[in-house]
């Protein structure tokens, strides 16, 4: 899968239908050279363009800034002539921040690295190829290592960095991203995922222009306002057809990523931490890690792109042993009673619940300290006596005895300040010295940089979580990082706070998921903030956002199901008037739109009607038979409701292609139509296929050119399911 060409100094790394090219260029510099459909050609150097200066070192060093300027480097680096977006800059000893990377040596070797401290993909040691290129600035002793995995079958490039101070000084690195490189084109669309709380993950599209246009987070998570992936295709892709190249960095907290069009049309990409308030002191002999960056490239269009991600972080991301499998259709008391909550109350859900099929019972904020709204206890991760009397073990263990099982919510990374644990530990809270704390929610965020903060929590939550049989927990993260400070740190290593409480996180995950591997997790971050392929490779699921309108669903989980897989998206039917934005939908568009991630509930099925209360039996049921297509299938997005707000269809197919399920919601109903006929796709066209709604058998041909004609259609946000199964002709 990777070669390397000695005579042309060029390395080849192919996999599934796709090329990437590097070649030590004329310096020694590591040059991109290419990124796309699969070339079977030995030697590409000819895609080196070269000739487009003449001025390289080796032949005519009298204009070499012309040649660092426009050569596609593979990680451009600050001071030397690139005056492009660089990845790499450093503040030496001598106050310098000019880095000069040359490459010095490279190994190629079987499987995947693991990243220390870092979330990151994996493979089995016969299914994957790494480089890793070694170059070095002889000037400062720096050591920067650029490491490509790719995974048998998947058209995708892994990448990240690790640094090395090889000299006897320490160095600042103020620039660490985790890749770059320059497509040669800037023919191209970027298409980012905006929004904001209860918006998560809204598609916008545009056309590249020149300059530089960036998403980042500064908040201390990857957050409502941007995710880290965003795509570039051409301009004329769709779902089916077209160039479509993803970028998704496997990383929780601030990050930047750009596409940066050159003065000569070309398009530079750099993904990564957030330069901006990061500072990282490497002393002698220190290492670096990046996170990674997982490309992956379509030549067939963004369905197709959006499928080897869901493949790739289902089979070689997440790691949970529940991942592949049914979770428990649980209710969770959030949207039904909020903070107000008892154990009479819980039970009674619980109890309403078992007769309704539902088979887990969650129990959302408010059990702990005194917390009976957001403002207080967090940190004192003990049991609130008055509400849940007499226990949490006698809670667990009647609702068991209805048959259901038991999960519970955590905050574990923040403290309020109405808190014992503030009262006994102030200098806990991350601060600025001196300075007032900025509220949000009405709390602070503790300093998880340090051990001993997260040995205080982690010990408080192992004993809640031993003290009964708690099988689910739902961590989740409701405010952003503002004075980002440590009491700990020493002054030259404050501007490493954000990424130490990425690691601190990191490292309590990993704990958590190692001394319990049998409790299903779920991350959350005030609805979907922290919806990343770091969390996910310590969570099979994250709750996707905090609205749970069925019709805004429609965009946040098109716009989540471009990068991850709908196994992965948190989703409940919750009660109407819907309290995000007071709509009322049908429970059953409810339940075709919860089905399609995670699948549970959200309210009081004792104060719904009793039409509602039978429907869950009969969801359930579905469910159950639909979910293997859901949780292992392959996706087909048949509608885009960011281009038409009228429906939206989608498609699950088993991978063998024999059973398919299709959604359609009708979003607004239109005069004189009442029927829309929705083409298929991703079935094999030579089989037949029986539907369930008239059971005729159309081949998979004639479903996917013609169509499924979806009739007697009336009224908005009404929706229909159709369930496809192959059968001989
Ligand atoms: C934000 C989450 O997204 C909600 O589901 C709920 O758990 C609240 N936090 C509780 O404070």
């Amino acid at each position: 899968m990777i070669k390397y060409n000695e005579k042309n100094r060029l390395f080849k790394l192919s996999t599934a239908d796709m090329t990437y090219a590097i070649k030590i260029a004329p310096g020694n510099y590591v040059a991109h050279v290419y990124f796309g459909k699969e070339i079977p050609d030995e030697d590409l150097t000819w895609l080196l363009r070269l000739d487009e200066n003449p001025f390289t070192p080796e032949t005519n060093a009298r204009d070499k800034a012309v040649y660092m300027d426009t050569l596609p480097f593979e990680y451009p680096c600050l001071g030397t002539g690139d005056f492009r977006e660089h990845a790499f800059s450093v503040l030496d000893k001598d106050g310098m921040s000019t880095v000069d990377l040359r490459y010095k040596s490279h190994i190629i070797y079987n499987g995947k690295p693991k990243l220390k401290g870092l979330p990151a993909t994996f493979a089995d040691e016969n299914k994957a190829q790494t480089l890793e290129i070694t170059c070095v600035d002889e000037y400062c002793g720096i050591e920067v290592v650029l490491i490509y995995s790719v995974i048998e079958n998947y058209s995708s490039v892994i990448r990240s960095v690790r640094i090395k101070n090889n000299s006897t000084n320490p160095v600042n690195i103020t620039r660490a991203m985790s890749m770059a490189l320059q497509l040669d084109s800037d023919k191209y669309d970027m298409h980012t995922f905006y929004g904001s709380w209860a918006r998560e993950r809204h598609l916008e599209r545009s056309k590249l222009h020149h300059g530089k246009q960036s998403i980042d987070s500064l908040r201390g998570e990857s957050s409502h306002q941007h995710n880290p992936f965003f795509m570039l295709v051409s301009h004329t892709a769709d779902e089916k057809q077209g160039e479509a190249y993803g970028f998704s960095l496997v990383y929780s907290g601030n990050f930047f990523a750009q596409a940066e069009v050159t003065q000569h049309s070309k398009t530079g990409v750099t993904m990564g931490i957030n330069y901006v308030d990061f500072n990282w002191l490497l002393e002698e002999g220190e290492e670096f890690q990046t996170p990674e960056v997982v490309m992956v490239y379509s030549s067939s269009g963004i369905g197709n792109m959006s499928r080897t991600y869901h493949d790739l972080y289902r089979n070689h991301l997440i790691r949970s042993k529940f991942k592949n499998t049914r979770r428990p259709v649980l209710i969770n008391n959030w949207e039904a009673t909020y903070f107000d909550f008892n154990y009479e109350k819980l039970l009674n859900i619980a109890r309403d619940a078992s007769e309704l099929g539902i088979e887990m019972l969650v129990m959302d904020d408010g059990w702990f300290g005194h917390r009976d709204s957001d403002n207080s206890s967090l940190g004192d991760w003990f049991v609130y006596e008055k509400k849940l009397s007499p226990g949490l073990p006698q809670l667990v263990s009647e609702v068991n005895k209805l048959g259901l099982k038991f999960g519970i919510w955590f905050e574990p990374e923040m403290i309020s300040p109405d808190s014992e644990l503030y009262k006994k530990h102030p200098e806990w809270a991350i601060q600025v010295k001196g300075r007032p704390l900025t509220l949000c929610r009405e709390q602070y965020v503790l300093d998880y940089s340090q051990k001993e903060v997260r040995d205080y929590i982690y010990e408080m939550l192992r004993k809640i979580l031993t003290s009964a049989n708690i099988e689910y927990v739902k961590w989740d993260m409701n405010r952003q990082l503002t004075e980002a400070g440590s009491c700990f740190l020493r002054a030259d290593r404050q501007r490493e706070i954000w990424h130490r409480y990425v690691l601190g996180v990191y490292e309590m995950m990993e704990r958590f998921t190692t001394d319990f591997p049998d409790i299903l997790l779920e991350n959350c971050s005030g609805g979907g903030a922290r919806f990343d392929p770091g969390m996910l490779y310590y969570s099979p699921q994250i709750w996707c956002s905090d609205d749970t309108d069925a019709i805004e669903r429609l965009k946040i989980q098109y716009g989540t199901s471009m990068c991850y897989p709908p196994s992965a998206i948190g989703a409940h039917v919750s009660d109407c008037p819907n309290h995000s934005c007071g709509r009322i939908t049908p429970f059953e568009t409810r339940g075709h739109v919860a089905m399609s991630g995670t699948f549970g509930y959200e309210l009081d099925t004792t104060r719904i009607s009793e039409n509602d209360r039978q429907m869950i039996k009969e969801q359930i049921k579905q469910y159950k038979k639909y979910c293997h297509l859901i949780i292992n299938g392959d996706q087909y997005r048949l509608g885009n409701v960011f281009s038409d707000i009228s429906y939206d269809a989608w498609l699950f197919i088993s991978k063998d292609k024999t059973q398919a399920l299709l959604t359609y919601v009708q979003v607004l109903a239109k005069a004189n139509e009442r029927s829309k006929r929705i083409k298929l796709d991703g079935l094999n066209p030579d089989w037949y296929y029986k539907n369930d709604v008239n059971d005729l058998v159309l081949s998979g041909s004639a479903l996917m050119n013609g169509g499924f004609n979806f009739e007697n259609l009336w009224g908005d946000f009404k929706s229909k399911q159709v369930y496809f199964t192959r059968v001989e002709k």
